[in-house]
């Protein structure tokens, strides 16, 4: 039987396939003719088109903050990414595990359920997102021996501290690199007087966003200066933007120290002395790892290729069915 795990992200969808890897990876969006309904573009396509179509093409990102929000367009793209890696039919005998955010509310995963079904899936298995992030970047937990894994994501951050007995401690917070690209957007505005689009300012922040301290270095940002109306450049540094990148990481550590203070003491001894893991895309700013390292006063550990923890841990557990039992919610 084939074997798939599927990461629904706000901003990207992976795809893991047992025997090949990571099969897939797009953009979460399609671009739809708001007035026909037609579906124009699917995933990197669709992103290209961000802030540049008329006004009749909108584009649709079916999940916002680790939530399927448009049941419709997830079904289109979801359809869309299994026949591009050659899944077009007999999606009844593929078994799939669908990676969730910590803590998912009983609707959020019947519409994960409901579009699984309108795909024809049948097979479904859910793991929660700290469980994936732990295998994927192979800590070795046990019973006996837990992790501490923080996965800072485009919508959501899911935190927990867990061991293969379950989730001793944990949440998903709505909070993200998506925070960060809006606020980038006003903090532009303010600074510079000039109106940016959501891709400029994402990659302004992937390029020179940054946490350490001194980093400055700068990339020249294109947009419409806000008095004269005409397009206009200008140097943006690291630490202009050190602002909206820090308040959200600030967020999420302070979220972090309440449940720090809920875990047993033998917990916090043991976490004290592994550290936390961090994954997800935003684990890729420079400087994370050592400002989460002072602020919590413990080691930081960032993976090699954070963004795709939770796939290759997904992919993982599809493969080992042992594994597979003991971490995979009951519906
Ligand atoms: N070099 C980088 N520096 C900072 N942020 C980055 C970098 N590269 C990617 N990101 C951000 O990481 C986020 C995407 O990460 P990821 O793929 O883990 O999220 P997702 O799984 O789609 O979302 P979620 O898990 O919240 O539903 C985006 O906000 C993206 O801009
Ligand atoms: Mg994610």
């Amino acid at each position: 039987m084939l074997k798939i795990a599927i990461d629904l992200g706000t901003s990207s969808t992976k795809i893991y396939e047992i025997g090949s890897g990571i099969v897939l990876h797009e953009p979460s969006c399609v671009a739809v003719n708001a007035e026909t309904k037609q579906v124009k573009a699917i995933g990197n396509e669709a992103k290209a088109l961000v802030g540049k179509t008329a006004e009749f093409t909108s584009i649709v990102f079916p999940v916002f903050e680790g939530e399927i929000v448009n049941h419709a367009m997830a079904v289109v793209m979801l359809d869309a990414f299994l026949s591009k890696i050659g899944i077009k039919s007999g999606r009844g005998r593929v078994e799939v595990l669908f990676c969730v955010p910590c803590g998912i509310s009983d609707k959020a995963k019947s519409s994960v359920y409901n579009v699984c079904d309108d795909l024809g899936i049948s097979h479904l298995h859910f793991v929660e997102v700290p469980y994936l992030s732990a295998l994927g970047q192979d800590l070795p937990i046990s019973d006996s021996n837990p992790a501490f894994v923080i996965d800072v994501g485009a919508g959501t951050t899911n935190i927990a501290v867990l061991s293969l007995d379950g989730i001793i401690a944990g949440a998903s917070l709505n909070i993200g690199g998506s925070n960060m690209d809006v606020h980038i957007i006003d903090h532009v505005a303010e600074h510079f007087g000039l109106k940016i689009g959501s891709l400029t300012s994402e990659r302004l922040k992937n390029t020179v966003g940054s946490l350490a301290e001194g980093d400055n270095q700068s990339t020249v940002v294109n947009g419409r200066d806000i008095t004269t109306g005409r397009p206009r450049s200008v140097a943006v540094s690291s630490s202009d933007i050190s602002y909206p990148v820090r308040v959200y990481i600030d967020k999420v550590l302070e979220y972090v120290g309440m449940i720090l203070k809920k875990l047993p003491a033998e917990v916090s001894a043991s976490i004290c002395k592994s550290g936390v893991h961090l994954s997800g895309g935003v684990s890729k700013l420079v400087g994370l790892g050592e400002y989460v390292e002072q602020k919590l006063d413990m080691e930081a550990h960032v993976c090699d290729e954070p963004q795709m923890a939770v796939i290759l841990g997904a992919g993982r557990a599809i493969g080992n069915p042992a594994t597979l039992k003991k971490i995979k919610m009951e519906f």
